[in-house]
């Protein structure tokens, strides 16, 4: 944490200028975030778990609290207007401490209500970033503005020192978790054993991870975002697909890795394959390239793979002009990584907004970018065996591009994904999964 104390400052100050001139951008004078609250479910008196507004987060270390608020306007230290209920059903938050709390005016607020009083009496200027369903009508200006928005979500692409140090702190924990989960693999645990295995050597509960797991064997690692955790092992194990995260003040790690059950077998040496192109397309994360350019480059080189290993009898080329590869390969190389899995802006045109749509044989990419200094990206080919588009290629015009009964026999082993997280620096990309995984 030393380390994130002293980049701390320079961040904030990043994000102030931001705002500043955002803010003159939209014409207003103020802006007031608000962290959200827990919903409650229907008919019921229990909550669904609170994610708090990435906003918020960007400005401090996410707590996780509710109810609370930071009001800014420009050339003033902002106010962190603070809920800490007097409750004793629930454990209400500890008084704010740490690195950061010198950098605001703090107030804490017993009832959510007494927030307005904390705020300008006349908030005809100010400007509102929050879930709208949950704002209260307190007369605010605008309410998520685009013209303000938009240059706030193209900055967060763009990750200070002190962001980079959280995701490298996020990585630790994730490389140290998917050791654990690997362990209980090869121990022959269930998806749910290898879940705890996960959770443990992350040293996290599953609410502070990112994103939900994906942990699947066999067949599961077919299924994209495979969401639940079977409590037996299979009778017979082929492989394991694991894509979990981990998090650090409010900022994720996402990493995927593959294993077969079987060390030297096919589905192992097309892991292999596919690893080594991996950290080859992470070689490509360079300030300048437009990130399209490097998805088309995996398609190329998945089309590479399954030629080799004879699932297809055409040319590379010819299964990615027709399309093949996308049955094989169905989703894009990665997305932007941050205070969200799926950080923001990833299809903004520019600072001041519009749409860099995908290619439209593409439109899973979630990237449209053009890398710049500071984009922290996940690499994430994947080659899979699932079993609906295969149906559909089956019965289309390329049926006869596919070596069936080599692609049958790898319907068991589910598929294959790598994902590493890299920034774009302009000394070239730093793969923040590798460095984890090679250090001791
Ligand atoms: N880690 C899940 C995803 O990127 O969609
Ligand atoms: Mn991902």
């Amino acid at each position: 944490m030393p380390q994130l104390a002293l980049n701390y400052p320079s961040h904030l100050q990043t994000v102030k200028a931001t705002f500043d001139q955002a803010m003159q951008a939209a014409s207003v004078d103020g802006v007031a975030i608000y962290s959200g609250h827990a919903r409650l479910q229907f008919l019921d008196d229990m909550h669904y778990p609170f994610r708090a507004n990435p906003h918020l987060k960007w400005w401090l270390p996410d707590s996780g609290n509710e109810y609370c608020w930071i009001y800014y306007a420009p050339g003033t230290k902002p106010k962190l207007v603070f809920y800490q209920p007097d409750d004793y059903w629930y454990l209400p938050p500890s008084d704010p401490s740490g690195f950061w709390v010198e950098h605001f005016d703090i107030c804490i607020v017993r009832q959510s209500e007494q927030a307005r009083g904390e705020l300008p009496g006349d908030l005809s200027r100010t400007a509102v970033l929050g879930e709208p369903e949950l704002l209260p009508d307190w007369g605010f200006g605008a309410i998520n503005p685009d013209t303000l928005i938009n240059p706030l979500h193209w900055r967060r692409g763009r990750k200070t020192a002190y962001e980079l140090e959280c995701m490298t702190v996020a990585t630790q924990r994730g490389v140290a978790a998917h050791r654990a989960a690997e362990a209980a693999f090869r121990d022959g645990a269930s998806e749910y054993e290898i879940q705890q295995a996960y959770l443990l050597g992350a040293g996290q509960t599953d609410d502070e991870m990112p994103y939900g797991n994906i942990v699947g064997l066999n067949e599961h690692g077919a299924v994209l975002h495979y969401q639940h955790l079977d409590k037996t092992p299979p009778a017979q194990l082929h492989s394991f697909l694991i894509d979990a995260g981990a998090s650090c003040a409010g900022y994720a790690c996402d990493i995927t890795r593959s294993y077969s059950a079987n060390p030297g077998d096919k589905f192992d040496q097309m892991i292999q394959a596919l690893d080594q192109h991996q950290q080859e397309m992470c070689a490509g994360v360079q300030v300048g390239t437009p990130y399209p350019d490097l998805h088309l480059d995996a398609h190329r080189r998945v089309a590479g793979i399954l030629s080799d290993f004879d699932l297809v009898s055409v040319s590379p080329e010819e299964a990615v002009a027709s399309g093949v590869t996308s049955t094989f390969y169905p989703h894009g190389l990665g997305h932007l990584l941050g205070l969200q899995v799926h950080d923001v802006g990833g299809h903004q045109a520019g600072p001041e907004g519009g749409i860099a749509p995908p290619p439209k044989e593409h439109p899973f990419l979630r990237m449209t970018q053009t890398l710049d200094a500071g984009h922290v990206v996940t690499i994430e080919p994947g080659i899979y065996f699932i079993p609906s588009l295969l149906d559909k290629l089956r019965s289309g015009a390329n049926a006869a591009a596919v070596n069936w009964d080599e692609v049958n026999e790898m319907l068991p082993c589910g598929g294959i994904r790598i994902e590493d997280n890299v920034v774009a620096t302009p000394e070239g990309p730093r793969n923040l999964t590798r460095a984890a995984f090679a250090a001791p």
